[in-house]
């Protein structure tokens, strides 16, 4: 409650001095959360996150200047506790559901079900460039893998639950064997089945995966949850009721081509043969690792089974104990922590400070850089347009959300709708620029949002003076048409009609995965961070 009250106070007295309103969106602390305290950490944790939540996809190596957050990202305890949350969100689903004789869980293997970091730590920490033939003959082919120990646990209580499972994997057919063994090894007994890739198929991971599940939903399975470290996994046809993120942060499966629907990569990406390329680049500490593989080989005889990760510490050897909050925060990102009514009450602080602090700016900035360069490489014509929602996206609420607890406050519409008519809501920064640089690539902006007709007037209004003087169309929600309805079906339907009218929605931006779900999503989707409230 002190934090809130000095949050609050801090808010004021920073609106003040930015003259009277929120409009300068003056919410900078010196402090960013969790992350780290260095303007490094902060910039390396945005564009990890960018990754779990699918704004960067496709890159060869991580940043040079972000190999020793990294590091520290796996060897702090971090990743461990992010993996574990991951878990839980699957666990808890698949407990809460009657299960049937024909449900399976789908598990990715490399860095979803056994961890390569052994073999990373001895070639270059992902600086080296990936060499297939290498990662089979030093790694693959000497089955010694270790589980991944909150996938493992996992696995177990799920089988507990009466699920079958099967392991879906880019891995070739050649390693069968090897690959049974390894996993035999490292504590996965049992499956349902274990499909390889064969060695003539050239299809990129993205088709190659949908096309195996669209034959285990023709052989009567049906699919319940569909868990991998790679997005490429987790996309295509035949998904699964859901879909969950574990993290990885430096892989790149490069072959993530939208090819089927996003003209770029299709253009750019599906003639490369990247998907010789399953890169599973871990980086780690050399000592931490090295040591400690050693001594768990040496004192047990035995193989490397469980990462030995540290939980006791946080980023980069401090003790953080928000670790758990934040895992929360990127499973929100990511798109696995979904349905939640209010933040935790224990992350009120962490949530708070998140937004007040550098990080959700830095993490926004990320976001809107990686849309602008990928509009930057476009040709526009005169019919493109560019998807906006309106709150957490264009306007700020967090004026508001500073008075409420930052989420953990019940939503209350009277209050917030009182807000809303002020029009007082400040632009996000990092939007604001991104929107003017569209503007000025020649990209017409459509403001979709779930505010309902009655808000339309006020919304004009704040928008422009907010700082957003210019736009094709601004849509509404009306309620005699939408109501009961989710904002999924809203948004698809309404961009489905932009579609209609001739547009072509080349981008789309939201902060909640609502905003770029569903239908007619546009080329590509970006989805800013917002950890206060979650609309389905
Ligand atoms: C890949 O690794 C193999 C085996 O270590 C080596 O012979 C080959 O030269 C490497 N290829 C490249 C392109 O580095
Ligand atoms: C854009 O247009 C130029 C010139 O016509 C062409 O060379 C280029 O390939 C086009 N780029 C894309 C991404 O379509
Ligand atoms: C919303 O806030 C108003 C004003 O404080 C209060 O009267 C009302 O009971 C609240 N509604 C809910 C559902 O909590």
């Amino acid at each position: 409650m002190k934090l809130v009250v000095f949050l609050v106070a801090t808010i004021l007295v920073a609106s003040q001095c930015h003259g009277a309103s929120f409009r300068s969106f003056p919410l900078r602390l010196p402090t960013g959360y969790g992350d780290g305290a260095s303007y490094g950490d902060v910039r390396c944790a945005s564009w990890r996150l960018a990754v779990e939540a699918k704004n960067i996809f496709g890159f060869e190596t991580i940043p040079e200047q972000c190999v020793e957050a990294t590091a520290n990202y796996i060897e702090g305890g971090q990743y461990q506790s992010d993996s574990k949350t991951v878990n839980q969100q699957v666990f808890f689903f698949a407990r809460d559901r009657e299960i049937h004789e024909n449900d399976v869980v789908l598990f990715n293997i490399d860095g979803t079900v056994l961890s390569n970091v052994p073999y990373y730590s001895q070639h270059g920490y992902g600086s080296e460039k990936f060499n297939s033939t290498r990662y089979d003959e030093e790694f693959v082919n000497k089955g010694n893998a270790p589980a991944l120990p909150e996938t493992l646990k996992n696995y177990n209580k799920l089988l507990d639950l009466g699920l079958k499972v099967i392991f879906l994997t880019g891995r070739r057919t050649d390693k069968k064997a090897v690959t049974e063994a390894n996993l035999k090894k490292a504590g996965y007994h049992t499956w349902e089945k274990l499909i390889l890739k064969d060695p003539s198929n050239n299809q990129n991971s993205v088709e190659y995966k949908s096309t195996e599940r669209a034959k285990l939903v023709q052989q009567g399975y049906r699919i319940i949850a569909n868990v991998g470290d790679q997005w490429s996994g987790l996309s295509g046809h035949n998904v699964g009721i859901r879909t969950f993120k574990l993290p990885n942060p430096i892989d790149s499966t490069t072959e993530f081509s939208l090819c089927a629907f996003n003209k770029l990569w299709n253009f750019l990406n599906c003639y490369s043969n990247s998907d010789e390329r399953i890169m599973k680049v871990f980086v780690f500490v050399v000592a931490i690792t090295v040591a400690a593989w050693q001594c768990e080989g040496s004192e047990h005889g035995a193989s490397f089974q469980i990462f030995p990760l540290r939980m006791k510490t946080g980023h980069g050897g401090r003790y953080i104990p928000e670790v758990s909050c934040q895992s929360w925060r990127v499973g929100v990102e990511a798109h696995n922590v979904i349905e939640w009514k209010t933040v935790p009450l224990d992350c009120e602080g962490y949530v708070g400070n998140y937004m007040l602090g550098d990080q959700y700016r830095s993490d926004s900035k990320t976001v809107c850089g990686e849309a602008y360069s990928y509009a930057n490489t476009l040709n526009i014509t005169a019919k493109d347009i560019w998807v906006f929602d309106v709150d957490e996206t264009t306007l700020s609420n967090l004026p508001y959300y500073a008075h409420h607890g930052f989420g953990v406050e019940p939503y209350n519409s009277t209050l917030f709708n009182k807000w809303v008519d002020l029009g007082e809501a400040p632009a996000l920064p990092e939007s604001l620029k991104l929107y003017k640089k569209l503007l000025s690539l020649g990209i017409k902006i459509v403001f979709l949002t779930g505010r309902p007709l009655e808000q339309k007037a006020i919304t004009v209004t704040n928008l422009k003076i907010a700082g957003y003087h210019k736009w094709e169309k601004l849509i509404v929600k009306d309620t005699s048409i939408y109501h009961g309805k989710t904002a999924v079906t809203y948004k698809s339907s309404e961009r489905k009609k932009l579609e209609e009218q001739g547009y072509n929605i080349i981008g789309n931006i939201g902060d909640q995965w609502s905003d770029i779900l569903g239908t007619n999503t546009g080329d590509r989707t970006f989805k800013l961070p917002d950890p206060m409230y979650y609309i389905s």
